[in-house]
């Protein structure tokens, strides 16, 4: 049976209002709180209790949505003082690197938290999350977005310039989202369980060699590069067509599994003068 709970808001949940313009705002409810714009104020007390879905106005009679965001539209609304990894890209990371409940997963740098969000979200209240950042005032941001959602509380914030290296080991993950993640491919192999996933986003095919260059090296092994495109439409039945902008780069992304020298060997593609051209996500033939 659908929780009848689960269809009204209640004080401190997290909603968003979409105005006519599809402006979007999210917020904490709170008793006795105002959500106020340009287009007039709504109390809080207003809101609560009400269904989900609900039209609602601003005392000047601007009319919005009251709906429940989704993650990704937490993520695109993160506030930001640095570049952040945007839903199309975190979607296929978490699922590729295995990131769910229960995980313990490392990542560097915060930035403003978008990626940390995300994490902290899928490893739930029995995981763990650890964030590295070497600058204080991107990390107060990160650490203020996590605890506006209520999700601070699974993230370990580390301020530390990683050159210093990581206090953790066998960990099941490890995500780098910083300009020079071959750098760092030796610490991450030992903070990481026999096993665990490494990935990197990266904005230009040359940082993607030089990574590629560390991880073999370092015996990293089922190695995989793509890149996520994902193009809307007009949703107008007798019209339907593409957009006319699309986000068209975001960053390519990289993934990897550490394993031991001997098992990195038998993987390494490129012995008989042809790489490996099976991906993950390639269909086994029934
Ligand atoms: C692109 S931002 C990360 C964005 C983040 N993934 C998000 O979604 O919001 C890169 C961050 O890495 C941090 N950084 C760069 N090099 C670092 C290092 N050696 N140690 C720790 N943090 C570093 C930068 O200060 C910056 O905040």
């Amino acid at each position: 049976m659908p929780d009848e709970k689960n269809a009204f808001t209640r004080a401190g949940e997290i909603a968003q209002l979409i105005s006519a313009q599809n402006k979007r705002f999210i917020f904490r409810l709170v008793e006795g709180a105002k959500f106020e714009t340009h287009r007039g104020y709504i109390n809080h007390n207003d809101l609560i209790g009400l269904p989900w879905g609900s039209r609602v106005a601003s005392h000047m009679g601007s009319p919005f949505v009251l709906l429940q965001p989704s993650l990704a539209d937490i993520l695109i609304e993160t506030r930001r003082n640095t570049q952040i990894m945007y839903p199309k890209d975190i979607g296929f990371i978490l699922l590729t690197m295995d990131i769910g409940p229960g995980k313990v997963v490392l990542e560097a740098g915060s930035g403003s938290g978008a990626f940390t969000t995300a994490l902290a979200f899928s490893v739930g209240s029995g995981g763990k999350v650890i964030s590295y950042e070497s600058r204080s005032e991107f990390q107060h941001l990160a650490h203020k977005n996590l605890d506006r959602l209520g999700l601070a509380d699974r993230v370990e914030f580390k301020l530390r310039d990683i050159t210093e290296g990581f206090d953790e080991s066998n960990v099941d993950a490890v995500f780098l989202d910083l300009p020079n993640p071959q750098d760092f491919v030796g610490q991450a192999k030992g903070a990481l369980k026999p096993g665990g996933f490494l990935g990197s986003i990266l904005p230009t095919t040359n940082q993607v060699s030089t990574f590629l260059v560390a991880l073999r090296r370092s015996n990293f092994a089922f190695i995989e590069v793509c890149e996520i495109l994902l193009r809307y439409y007009k949703p107008v039945a007798d019209r339907l067509r593409p957009t006319d902008r699309m986000v068209a780069h975001t960053g390519y992304l990289v993934f990897s599994r550490s394993v031991l020298a001997e098992a990195a060997i038998l993987e390494k593609p490129g012995q008989d003068g042809g790489e490996a051209e099976q991906t993950s996500q390639d269909f086994q033939p029934a």
